[in-house]
């Protein structure tokens, strides 16, 4: 009896595990690059969908729930799949609709299908897409170079209209989300994979270069070699509200080692969700509350003063008010020296500290403070914003809830470092 279980339990595994080798061949993580548009500051991540493939540019939208393409315009693919009403598909993607298309039936126009909610993070506004499938071609890495191309077939995303594309950088045609649901590229390639629910992003600091986004696990590198498995960590919180986005604990923001005098209520996310800070790769910089932005700028200010009395205040730069004459500063080979914006997590042990790469931005002849007032009653006190992210290895750990980080250029590296020369 035990002998013909295990006899059968063999020949099953054997089965899954050729049936897995004819259509994939498992890769251990995969990654898309992501550069910057300079005109829009958005971060544009390009998929690569149907048959025969088509390159997808798509706006990264970090704590966005899913993947949703312009399916109106010149979508052409015979892998495409409506999902049908009341399948698995639906129910993993948790809609909660199912509807019909009186236009001509084609790719996002069919009947008897669920229906999502595309949404545009710079217009804030949504609207109503079928859900479907269709295959996907991603880059495999080792780790430290591109490997092969990975079919990733039956891969849900949204249909949203052409008009959903309001707002978004030139030649971009959908949002690529990778918040926390089932139905974003980080769940999918866990569980088409078998990958842990991982995923790290490292946005790149110039528009000429390229970041990269890596999904399940691996040693990363980036040359020179970097020890990229010392990072720090912190939790991960979620807000009810808006539970599919990222936030962190942030529970005091010091400049050079000295507290700043700020509402530490403001810093919690309370009952209605309001307050606490998130990680956003929709705003190119960081918001923050306006007692917190005031409270911070004015430290900021008059600790460089102190520090570097020659340094001149310039005319605001909107939407930057703290501006400096960059010849009156003060440099080194890494760039700029300015005091440090520290931003404490859960103990003094774990900071994210800005340097002057993240903190200050060049506005003609003058280098300004690169934060934003986010006004008086916004819902989130604190969104740190791309520029803030750039340059920082961040590991989004979904099963410990927790994210891993670490500044690069201290380590000579640079997120546009990653080896993208294939190995033939
Ligand atoms: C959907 O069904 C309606 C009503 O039967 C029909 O008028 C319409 O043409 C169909 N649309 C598609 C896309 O098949
Ligand atoms: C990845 O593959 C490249 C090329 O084969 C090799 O040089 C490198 O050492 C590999 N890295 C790891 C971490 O296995
Ligand atoms: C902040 O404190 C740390 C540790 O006490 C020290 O190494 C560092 O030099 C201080 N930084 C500044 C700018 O005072
Ligand atoms: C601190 O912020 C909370 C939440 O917005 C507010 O209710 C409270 O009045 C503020 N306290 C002070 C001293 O401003
Ligand atoms: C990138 O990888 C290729 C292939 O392994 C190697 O020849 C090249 O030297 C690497 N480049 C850098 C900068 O490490
Ligand atoms: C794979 O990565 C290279 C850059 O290393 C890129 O040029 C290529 O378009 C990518 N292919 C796919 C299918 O994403």
């Amino acid at each position: 009896m035990a002998s013909s279980f295990y006899h059968l339990l063999f020949i099953f595994t054997l089965l899954i595990s050729t049936t897995f080798a004819a259509t994939t061949t498992r890769p251990k993580a995969l990654f898309f690059t992501v550069s910057k548009d300079s005109s829009t500051l958005q971060y544009v991540v390009p998929i690569t969908q149907r048959t025969p493939p088509k390159p997808v540019p798509t706006t990264l939208h970090l704590g966005g729930p899913f993947v949703w393409v312009d399916c109106d315009r010149a979508y052409v693919s015979s892998t495409y799949r409506p999902a049908q009403c009341n399948s698995a598909s639906c129910t993993l993607a948790n809609s909660i609709s199912c509807g019909t298309c009186n236009a001509p039936p084609g790719p996002g126009c069919n009947n008897n299908t669920c229906g999502l909610s595309p949404e545009n993070p710079i217009t804030n506004t949504a609207t109503i897409g079928e859900l479907a499938s269709d295959l996907v071609r991603v880059n495999s890495t080792n780790g430290s170079n591109p490997g092969p191309i990975i079919k990733v077939p039956n891969f849900l995303f949204s249909c949203g209209p052409t008009f959903l594309l309001k707002c978004l950088a030139k030649g971009v045609q959908g949002v690529i989300g990778l918040g926390r649901t089932k139905i974003s590229p980080v769940s999918q390639f866990s569980s088409t994979f078998s990958f842990p629910k991982r995923f790290a992003i490292c946005l790149a600091s110039f528009t000429s270069d390229n970041g990269v986004i890596f999904f399940g696990d691996a040693p990363f590198q980036f040359y020179p070699p970097t020890d990229l498995n010392s990072l720090k960590y912190t939790p991960l919180i979620t807000n009810p509200t808006a539970p599919t986005e990222y936030f962190v604990g942030v529970t005091a923001i010091k400049i050079d080692n000295i507290t700043v005098p700020i509402n530490k209520s403001l810093l919690s996310i309370n009952k209605k969700g309001n307050g606490g800070t998130k990680l956003s790769t929709v705003n190119p910089y960081t918001l923050m509350e306006t007692s917190i932005y005031k409270a911070v700028t004015t430290s900021f200010d008059s600790r460089l003063k102190q520090r570097f009395p020659q340094a001149k205040r310039v005319k605001a730069a909107a939407p930057f008010e703290v501006c400096y004459d960059s010849n009156t500063l003060t440099y080194t080979r890494v760039g700029v020296v300015v005091p440090d914006i520290q931003l404490v997590l859960q103990n003094d042990n774990v900071v994210w500290t800005m340097y002057s790469s993240n903190s200050m931005v060049t506005v003609d002849n003058a280098r300004c403070l690169a934060l934003v007032d986010g006004g008086k009653n916004p819902k989130t006190s604190i969104v740190m914003g791309g520029y803030q992210l750039e340059d920082n290895f961040m590991q989004f750990d979904l099963p410990k809830s927790r994210l891993g980080f670490r500044y690069l250029v201290y380590d000579m590296t640079r997120c546009s470092n990653f080896n993208f020369t294939s190995v033939a």
